[in-house]
């Protein structure tokens, strides 16, 4: 029986980047969504913790939804500096990405860390979008499968299902260098994190969105969200300008 296509995921990553002004790029966002009537797929913006609540106060009842980058894994606590999912879910967050590879590299974030706090966010009541991708190096030893998998295995708990979580993968190499890997390659690493995500989950793996990223720009975007198993996109660079965004959410219009 062939399985429903999940509904595609377009989230944009905003980084260390756009202060509070910036908020004029989601209102610019919804302008074009809401011109382009009917959108097949949903729309995420992650902008810095600070403008987390005024962006989702903006973009309430909207087309747009509103995440953040990270979050801890407990619900409160002494952990300076640090937000929970739960503070996320007060000011109005639907998602949350964790273990992305800069924080897997920055923060030295391991995958147990990266589950507690994927499960945090559905304590919240939050989805939560689970990096995995492998470095260059670990690329051209051929290792990519070996090290998908064990970030599935070790970043992914057994009650995880469809509805909370999301996967992105997105080769370390391919952030921010303009560099992408081939739709033959994409295939065959989305192709293995269905089969891992079906192998663990059951009949509920062939729900689950897996986005793609890394230098998804709009002149790339309908390639790439046209390669089986690739379920939307995780954007860094080109979400920053409504413009662009516009331009890879356009692959599904
Ligand atoms: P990029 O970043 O689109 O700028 O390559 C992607 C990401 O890190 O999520």
């Amino acid at each position: 029986m062939a399985a429903r296509k999940p509904k595609p995921l377009v989230a944009g990553n905003w980084k260390m980047n756009g202060l509070k002004a910036s908020v004029k790029e989601v209102n610019a966002l919804n302008a074009k969504l809401k011109k382009a009537g009917r959108v097949p797929c949903e729309v995420l913006i992650c902008p810095p913790m600070p403008s987390v609540q005024a962006f989702a106060a903006k973009a309430k009842g909207t087309k747009v939804a509103i995440g953040a980058q990270d979050c801890h894994a407990n619900l409160s606590g002494a952990h300076t500096g640090d937000v929970s999912a739960e503070m996320l879910k007060d000011v109005g967050a639907k998602f949350v990405i964790v273990g992305h590879s800069e924080r897997r590299a920055d923060h030295g974030e391991t995958s147990a860390e990266v589950k507690a706090k994927a499960l945090a966010a559905h304590r919240a009541g939050i989805t939560a979008i689970v990096c995995v991708g492998e470095t260059e190096k670990e690329r051209d030893a051929g290792d990519t499968l070996k090290v998908i998998t064990s970030q599935l295995k070790g970043s992914l708990d057994d009650g995880f299902t469809a509805k909370n979580t999301v996967i992105a993968y997105e080769p370390v190499w391919a952030i921010g260098t303009g560099r992408t890997p081939t739709p033959e390659d994409v295939a065959k690493v989305h192709a293995h994190i269905r089969k891992r995500l079906a192998a663990r989950f059951g009949s509920d793996g062939d729900a689950f969105r897996i986005l793609y990223g890394g230098s998804v720009k709009p002149s790339n975007a309908e390639e790439l969200m046209s390669v089986p198993n690739v379920n939307g996109a995780l954007v860094g660079g080109a979400s920053l300008k409504a413009t662009d965004f516009f331009g890879i959410i356009s692959a599904y219009l």
